[in-house]
Order: C-alpha cells, then sequence, then structure tokens
C-alpha cells in the first residue's frame, strides 16, 4: 500500500536516490545536470513550505513539494515539483501525489497551483496533469533547452483551488 506522508531526514537517501537521475538527465526540470547533492537537497526539501514523500513500507517511491509560487501579492499560488522513481512509473503514485498536494495546498491557504515549466516534450505528465484539472495557462516558445531535442516549448500550467471542492 502507498502512503503519501511529510518527508522525514531519514528519507533523503530515498528522495536522493530518484531526485538524481532525474536531474542528471537534465530532461524534465530546470536544474543543472551536475547539481551536488547538498544543494539538492537545499532546493527540494528547504526552500519549498513542505516536502512529502510517498512510500511503500520503508520504500520511498516519490515524492513531492510545495512552496509559494512567488512572494508578497503572489503568495496564494503555490508550486509544486513532482518526482517518481522509474521502477515504480505508471502505477498512478504521481496522480494520487498530485491529488495530496492540492489538499495541502488548500489546507495551507492557497487559492490557486501553478507549474511553471512542464516541458513539452514530456507529454505524459502534462497528460496526467489536464486530468488532475490543470489548464494550459501559456507555451513558453523555446524557453527549455533539452538535452537531445534542443529548444523546447515549455508550458505554464494552472489551476484554481476551489476551496469548497474536494478532491
Ligand atoms: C511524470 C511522473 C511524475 C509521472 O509519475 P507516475 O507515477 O508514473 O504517473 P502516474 O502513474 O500517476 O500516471 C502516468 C501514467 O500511468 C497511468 N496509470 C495510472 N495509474 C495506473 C495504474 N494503476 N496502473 C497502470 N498505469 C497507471 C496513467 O494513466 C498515466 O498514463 P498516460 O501516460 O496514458 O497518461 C514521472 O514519470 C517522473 O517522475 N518523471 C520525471 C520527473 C518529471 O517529469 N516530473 C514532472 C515534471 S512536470
Amino acid at each position: 500500500m502507498i502512503t503519501i506522508r511529510h518527508y522525514e531526514p531519514d528519507d533523503w537517501a530515498g528522495v536522493w536516490s530518484i531526485l538524481e537521475p532525474v536531474f542528471r538527465a537534465g530532461e524534465t526540470y530546470a536544474y543543472p545536470t551536475d547539481i551536488d547533492e547538498e544543494s539538492a537537497r537545499t532546493q527540494w526539501i528547504e526552500a519549498p513550505a513542505a516536502t512529502f514523500v510517498a512510500v511503500e513500507g520503508a520504500t520511498v517511491l516519490g515524492s513531492y513539494y510545495i512552496k509559494a509560487n512567488q512572494p508578497g501579492q503572489g503568495e496564494h499560488v503555490c508550486n509544486c515539483g513532482y518526482v517518481v522513481a522509474e521502477h515504480a512509473r505508471g502505477r498512478g503514485i504521481a496522480g494520487q501525489l498530485c491529488e495530496h498536494s492540492q489538499r495541502r495546498a488548500r489546507e495551507l491557504g492557497f487559492r490557486a497551483m501553478q507549474y511553471n515549466l512542464v516541458v513539452a516534450t514530456n507529454e505524459g505528465a502534462i497528460r496526467l496533469w489536464q486530468r488532475h484539472g490543470f489548464a494550459e495557462a501559456g507555451r513558453l516558445p523555446g524557453a527549455f533547452r533539452h538535452p537531445r531535442h534542443g529548444f523546447v516549448d515549455a508550458l505554464v500550467m494552472y489551476k484554481p483551488l476551489d476551496a469548497g471542492e474536494q478532491s
């Protein structure tokens, strides 16, 4: 059974084992491909308002962070990043993380969720976010330098979070 719970420091080795290949590949997130472990920990764990993990027994299979997308007058809109271990993909874990993040976002008082840079070649992720109610708010031509495909478009995706809506 998959459980989603708050990240704890002992989870880091598991989270990093999932993040590292994704960051090194550089195909889906705009982190430096040579990012060191400590910087990755700062960005995924320390900087966000909260980080969660999906676990099966003692094994971390996925993670997401949630943070305000902008300070001040934009702080009611949150941003999340999601990652699932390669061997655990296609089981609906990211979908569960997405729904969980929307509930947490509402509890934290956010009124909307924004994904800033969904790489256009990441078609599975785009379908997934659309299924969970996110609309393409804009398309940024050539905004992502893909290591294999060159400059590709990136989508801004957005979902207002109705306080009364159940997910
Ligand atoms: C994108 C990512 C988070 C998706 O994770 P995931 O856990 O595989 O996603 P899900 O399983 O929820 O959904 C993916 C697919 O599996 C299908 N699926 C869902 N539940 C399923 C189940 N129980 N059994 C089989 N397939 C299932 C979904 O329908 C979806 O199919 P689709 O490709 O036709 O849309 C993962 O591929 C990843 O970490 N990629 C690298 C980082 C990344 O791209 N992050 C997102 C940046 S925007």
